[in-house]
């Protein structure tokens, strides 16, 4: 079995950040999003890994995860030709890669607690032709969601509905096999130009053998900044099973409280409070702070004279506000200062397209 990872897409609900970095490469507890996928499929034992990227990305991407070495695995990253058409179409585009196999599909951007081998041990053992993973929502009419009949089968699965038939979502983590070729050519777009992969799964249902699975660990789709907000405390609470980790240099003054790690080379203190489950990337100098649950603050940092809280903060910003910060993501290279010294006071801000500020 192989693993096509789809990491393309231009993520317009995450602008400004998305416009700088692709979605797929922002940290989620100081780690790029896809190295989650990378873990699941790895664990899952499954070795060739082929990565859908946008036209011209290839390299970013690789200089990032590499050859897949790190997850005994061997990536192959393929740009999508043909334009954005819908992931069932960026299936379709790395057919040269995948005929011949069975694979599972899994969006990058999925971020899901369990492992996956289980779902891999159900379709080979039934010899399933799709199996999909589902997971219970509030607001499934955001996503895919699954049609059942009064007896229970699997009808269909219709791509964000206005009136939900069910209360799932269906994942972006799915197994197939090859015959799915074979039912793309049957497809043609969906109302908004795409096509849809609950399309390809309801020609499955017509004509192959389905199954579907609840999962029943958290699972995440981060396409908007709140889901990237709760995505990343997830991860955090995952976290804190492990050890509190402390590398670079924390004085005296500092008061450390639940799960925490930081990085080498950073200098935590005087005068800081981190309460976990928080992390803390290299070389990042903390001072005069408060760094509350749910936070992860990158690389070379640098924060000094403020609250923070379930926050984002990407490497190398720069904060010292006297201020308190919740429920935020701050973009690599950011300033957030103090108009305590300047005239005159009021609050000064240059923001980049679709940037979002509360005051
Ligand atoms: C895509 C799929 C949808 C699925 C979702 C899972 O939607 O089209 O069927 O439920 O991923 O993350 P998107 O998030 O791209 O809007």
């Amino acid at each position: 079995m192989k693993a096509l990872i789809a990491a393309g897409g231009r993520s317009t609900r995450l602008r400004p950040i998305s416009y700088t970095l692709n979605k797929h490469l922002m940290p989620l507890a100081n780690r790029p999003m896809l190295s989650y996928v990378f873990d699941r499929v790895a664990e899952a034992g499954i070795t060739d890994v082929i990565v859908n990227v946008n036209p011209g990305e290839a390299e970013t991407m690789k200089n990032v995860f590499g050859d897949g070495s790190r997850w005994n695995a061997r990536f192959t990253y393929v740009e999508q030709q043909g334009g954005a058409n819908g992931i069932a179409h960026a299936v379709a585009n790395a057919e040269p890669y995948l005929r011949g196999d069975s694979f599972v599909f899994f969006l990058g951007d999925n971020i899901m607690a369990g492992n996956i081998s289980p779902l891999r041990r159900r379709f080979e053992e039934e010899g399933l032709d799709c199996l999909i993973a589902l997971s219970r929502v509030k607001n499934p009419n955001r996503f895919g969601v699954p049609e059942f009949g009064a007896d229970g089968t699997l009808l269909r699965t219709v791509e964000k509905p206005e009136n939900p038939p069910s209360p799932f979502a269906v994942t972006g983590i799915y197994f197939f096999n090859d015959r799915y070729f074979d039912g793309f050519k049957t497809m043609t777009p969906s109302a908004r130009g795409e096509y849809e992969i609950t399309d390809m799964i309801t020609w499955f249902i017509q004509n192959g053998k389905v199954g579907h699975e609840e999962i029943t660990g958290w699972w995440k789709d981060t396409g908007k900044p709140d889901d990237l907000l709760e995505g990343n405390a997830l991860l955090l609470d995952e976290l804190a099973m492990n050890e509190t980790s402390i590398q670079g240099s924390v004085d005296d003054t500092v008061q450390i409280q639940g799960k925490v790690t930081i990085g080498a080379g950073s200098v935590i203190g005087p005068n800081v409070l981190v309460r976990g489950p928080v992390v803390i990337g290299e070389r990042t100098r903390i001072e005069q702070a408060y760094i509350g649950p749910y936070s992860s603050i990158g690389n070379d940092v640098t924060l000094r004279n403020t609250e923070i809280e379930h926050s984002i903060v990407f490497d190398a910003a720069e904060i010292d506000c006297g201020k308190r910060i919740v429920d935020s993501i701050i973009g690599s290279k950011t300033s957030i200062r103090s108009t305590q010294q300047s005239l005159p006071r009021g609050h000064k801000l240059i923001l980049g397209d679709h940037g979002v500020v509360e005051l």
